[in-house]
């Protein structure tokens, strides 16, 4: 497994470098948009950053399958898939927001074996494998051990379609009340990398992908927490998530 964590490692890298390189903090036109919607944007760099991941991975395991926000490569039904978002964060990239990262995860049969996510602006690497102790930047990590509601940082995402927006935002109006504070940074990955190691006690979302939570799924449970995610009845390969350090009662 250790192979298939450094070959994880390595494309979040190289795709990190590539967003880094690209990215404007003050001017952000020259950046190709693909496609605009109300609430969100795609990139050029998406696309480019998930075609750098695919070639790293697929040439080093040419028989597994790769799903990513960008599109899917190989056969869908191999037993390995790579679970990708190239750019977790978009619309922040775009505005020259300095929140944003690679997320990559190995799927076994409907398991996650491998996360990894990397924030190439603060250069952290968080990266775990099944069984084993996660670490970021080579030094293992644990989520917090805040229970008590009054005290927590919870980020709650709101999405992206005014649809999800509605049922994301009384969330947010009932949690703020509760809680110390709420966040909403726009990089659902990251949210799951802070509760992972600490940073914040929780993150909540109706209406993400798996891409979006896949290798943090497994990083938050290495590093003791837990993930409620299910699937929405009423749209196609969207979930809902609770996770949290596992100790905290969200009261939902
Ligand atoms: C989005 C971000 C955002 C979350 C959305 C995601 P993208 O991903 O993670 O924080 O609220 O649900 O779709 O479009 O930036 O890759
Ligand atoms: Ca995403």
């Amino acid at each position: 497994m250790k192979h298939y964590l450094e070959t994880a490692e390595n494309a979040a890298r190289v795709a990190g470098e590539l967003l880094r390189k690209n990215f404007q903090p003050q001017k952000h036109s020259v950046l190709r948009v693909n496609s605009v919607q109300a609430h969100d944007l795609k990139l050029e760099i998406d696309v480019s950053a998930q075609e750098l991941i695919a070639k790293l991975l697929l040439e080093e395991f040419p028989g597994h399958a790769l799903y990513g926000e960008e599109g899917v490569v190989g056969d869908q039904s191999s037993e390995h898939q790579w679970v990708v978002d190239p750019l977790d964060g978009t619309v922040n990239y775009f505005y020259g927001i300095p929140h944003f990262c690679v997320s990559i995860a190995l799927r076994l049969r409907n398991e996650i074996m491998v996360g990894v996510i990397y924030d190439p602006i603060r250069d952290e690497m968080w990266s775990g494998q099944k069984g084993e102790i996660p670490k970021l930047n080579c030094r293992p990590f644990h989520v917090s051990d805040r229970a008590d509601l009054s005290e927590a940082v919870i980020s709650v995402g709101l999405s992206k379609t005014s649809e999800m927006i509605d049922s994301n935002f009384p969330l947010l109006q009932q949690m703020i009340h509760h809680v110390r504070k709420c966040r909403v940074l726009g990089s659902a990955a990251l949210d799951m990398a802070y509760v992972a190691c600490g940073r914040f006690d929780a993150y909540i979302e109706r209406g993400i992908s798996l891409w979006d939570i896949a290798a943090g799924w497994l990083l938050i449970e290495n590093a003791g927490g837990t993930v409620d995610l299910r699937p929405r009845p009423d749209m196609k390969d969207k979930y809902s998530i609770v996770a949290t350090n596992g100790v905290i009662d969200l009261k939902l």
